[in-house]
């Protein structure tokens, strides 16, 4: 008789604040799990507290730029080595450059076309023979994926192009293929949010989640959950952006030098991080 494969979760961005919450709570939840991030120094020490956290728990990390074409089969690779089963896919890695579109460099807009939106895409297609019906897939989205907002152009074109996806997947495998769900989250207590985008936020009065509050809202989806977009305000804001689009032009429009000053206290652009070890 052969033995059970094992149904193992991965996660993207594993040593971000997001990330890092979520991968404590599936490891509480008995998931044996991958974790991936660019660097190797965060994810080594993460690895070492959820060992320690979690003796009992199957945690193992993996440092790769998934900008690159190549991170795709690499992660391919490692499952088919293992011959697992992959339960879940969390795309979590993101980057963002809070910054007028005339100021961001090609650095900055490439890096979040790839890292928010082909990634995803390419990691998804390369893993789906690991998954089957019983499998799921969450692509982190944000409310930006709906709302067009001043200062985050091409992070929201990222976003939006990530919702766009997980739609069409979805109704593309089917109900007998794996669950495709997107989680939009608000503004979130993180590193994502450089000065300038944490500063606006308190002006504007803008609702922040705890990145554990953002892992309790995953887990809930998990369990077939329905509720995708996190913040009551923010619900708001999106239905009312998709029906009367024209009032959020007005409201946005009025707050926009206002949005724009936080914007440029970002100045240079250029404000993703450069890799170190
Ligand atoms: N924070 C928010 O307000 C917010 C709101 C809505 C949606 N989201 C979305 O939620 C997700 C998680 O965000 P977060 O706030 O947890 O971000 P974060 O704290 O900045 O973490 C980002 C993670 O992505 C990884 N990463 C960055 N570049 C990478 C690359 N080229 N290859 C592989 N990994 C890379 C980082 O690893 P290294 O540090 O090693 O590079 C880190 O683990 C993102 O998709 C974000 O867009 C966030």
């Amino acid at each position: 008789m052969q033995p059970e494969r094992q149904s193992w979760a991965l996660v993207t961005g594993a040593s971000g604040g997001i990330g890092r919450a979520l991968c404590d709570r599936l490891l509480q939840a008995g998931w044996p799990l991958l974790m991936v991030a660019r660097r190797t120094g965060p994810l080594a020490v993460q690895l070492r507290e959820l060992q320690s956290a979690y003796p009992d728990g199957q945690v193992a990390m993996l440092a790769l730029d998934l900008a690159g074409e190549a991170a795709a089969s690499i992660l391919a690779d490692w499952c088919q080595v293992r011959d697992l089963h992959l339960g879940l896919l969390v795309n979590a890695a993101g980057v963002q450059a809070f910054a007028p579109l005339s100021e961001q460099t090609e650095r900055a807009i490439l890096a979040q076309i790839q890292l928010n939106l082909l990634a995803p895409i390419r990691l998804t297609r390369a893993l789906l023979p690991f998954m089957d019906g019983q499998s799921q897939v969450v692509n982190l989205g944000s409310t930006f994926g709906d709302i067009g907002y001043p200062g985050f152009s091409v992070y929201c074109a990222s976003k939006a192009g990530l919702h766009q996806f997980s739609q069409a997947l979805g109704r593309e495998l089917g109900p007998d293929g794996p669950r495709i769900c997107l989680l939009a989250p608000r503004a979130t207590d993180t590193d994502l949010n450089a000065g300038g985008v944490a500063a606006l936020n308190r002006a504007m009065g803008n609702g922040v989640d705890s990145p554990q509050q953002v892992a309790q809202a995953l887990m809930a989806l998990l369990k077939g959950g329905r509720r995708r977009y996190l913040g009551g305000p923010e619900r708001l804001y999106v239905l009312l952006n998709r029906l009367f689009p024209g009032l959020l032009d007005r409201v946005l429009g009025g707050q926009r030098k206002k949005i724009l000053q936080f914007c440029r206290a970002d100045t240079p652009a250029d404000t993703l991080k450069e890799p170190q070890s």
